[in-house]
């Protein structure tokens, strides 16, 4: 069975982006898969140190996970801090990483702003700990939104400078497998990593802003949908999303040029897990003042279940709690088989 790995960072609310971007994929990937799904507390340290209420962050993404359907008997939900193979794995991959690798990172550049030499050590070393949270599993397919497909690729070049520089010491340990680089044979020991990014919501756009990312950091809260906002207040934010004078087109090349009538479609059919066709199908020639009450009444049945449910399972710390610690013991077992043969690998005494 293929191994998914993700993770979500607990830093602010969950909004509609998160959930359909990343969350809703990772509960339908675990019919045909072995799924690991973290909460990456250790990232969250790297753009802002201090936290009021980091606990209560780390178990509302956990909530959110299994509100969402996610099973953690038969997959491994835990938090990263709690598994700290993944840091150490880290700095051996700040080892194999180049600094102009990082340097390169969109993210880092947007996180940073203008005074880079003040972001923290950490906020430009993100992407090397993110490559060690998967590999430390050795998993090969990351269910993601689109902004952290560059984080992918990199994670694909630090596995591969890894196999190729530690090619002899890998194959004198007994482990890895022969696989191809392009024309080259190679011994790896890293498996090349696939993101799986797709559907109609890849990117969730700002409700204030179609050419803006869905984002936690936005000032205006209006400009995205929390899972924890409550029925009213998704109908006013959907009521008041930016939308153009049109009527919806009846086929998806008619919402070019459109960002904001393409962004409330693809939420659509991500809700009803159709395509974007299967919306125009139904809704073209469409005004606004129709379709918003039908996204409405569509987003508030889908998310004010998991609404409730999170708000459950928060009530009860402890139960939250115990998924997260059974998750972190089955994740420590499986990261720590990898790290003794890297340890291996690289020639430090054991
Ligand atoms: P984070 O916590 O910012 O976001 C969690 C997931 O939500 C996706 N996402 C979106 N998708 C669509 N539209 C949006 N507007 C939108 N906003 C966020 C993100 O792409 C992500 O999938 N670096 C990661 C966390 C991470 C990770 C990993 C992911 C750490 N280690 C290993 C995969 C594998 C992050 O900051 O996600």
């Amino acid at each position: 069975k293929p191994l998914v790995f993700s993770g979500v960072q607990p830093t602010g609310n969950l909004h509609l982006g998160n959930y359909l971007g990343a969350i809703r994929k990772f509960v339908a990937l675990q019919e045909e898969n072995d799924c690991i799904y973290c909460v990456v507390d250790l990232h969250s340290i790297t753009a802002q140190l201090v936290h009021d209420d980091l606990r209560g962050q780390i178990r509302s993404i956990a909530a959110a996970f299994i509100a969402s359907g996610i099973d953690p008997e038969k997959h491994i939900v835990f938090n990263q801090s709690a598994v700290p193979q993944h840091a150490e794995l880290a700095w051996i991959f700040n080892c194999v990483a180049r600094i102009g690798w990082m340097n390169r990172m969109t993210q880092f550049k947007d996180k940073a702003g203008k005074d880079r030499e003040n972001a923290s050590l950490g906020l430009l070393a993100y992407p090397s700990l993110m490559a060690a949270d998967i590999l430390v599993y050795r998993a090969t397919h990351v269910p993601v939104g689109d902004d952290q497909k560059q984080h992918l690729e990199l994670t694909r070049d630090i596995a591969q400078k890894f196999n190729i520089d530690f090619q002899d010491h890998i194959r004198q340990a007994g482990v890895g497998v022969d696989i191809v680089v392009g024309e080259e044979p190679i011994h790896a020991y890293f498996p090349p990593v696939e993101p799986l990014i797709g559907g109609a919501t890849t990117r969730v756009m700002s409700l204030r802003d179609g050419t803006k990312k869905m984002s936690k950091s936005d000032p205006s809260d209006l400009s995205r949908i929390n899972l924890m906002d409550d029925a009213e207040t998704i109908a006013k934010k959907i009521r008041k999303a930016k939308t153009d004078p049109d009527a919806l087109p009846s086929e998806v090349e008619g919402l070019q040029g459109r960002p904001e009538a393409d962004n409330l479609v693809g939420i659509f059919a991500a809700l009803t897990d159709k395509s974007k066709e299967d919306v125009l199908t139904d809704f073209g020639g469409q005004q606004f003042s129709v379709f918003k009450p039908a996204l409405i009444e569509l987003a508030v049945s889908v998310l004010s279940p998991i609404t409730d449910e999170m708000r459950r399972l928060m009530g009860d710390t402890s139960h939250i709690d115990a998924i997260l610690r059974k998750g972190g013991e089955r994740a420590r077992a499986r990261a720590e088989k990898t790290m003794k043969e890297v340890r291996d690998i690289i020639g430090f005494l054991q």
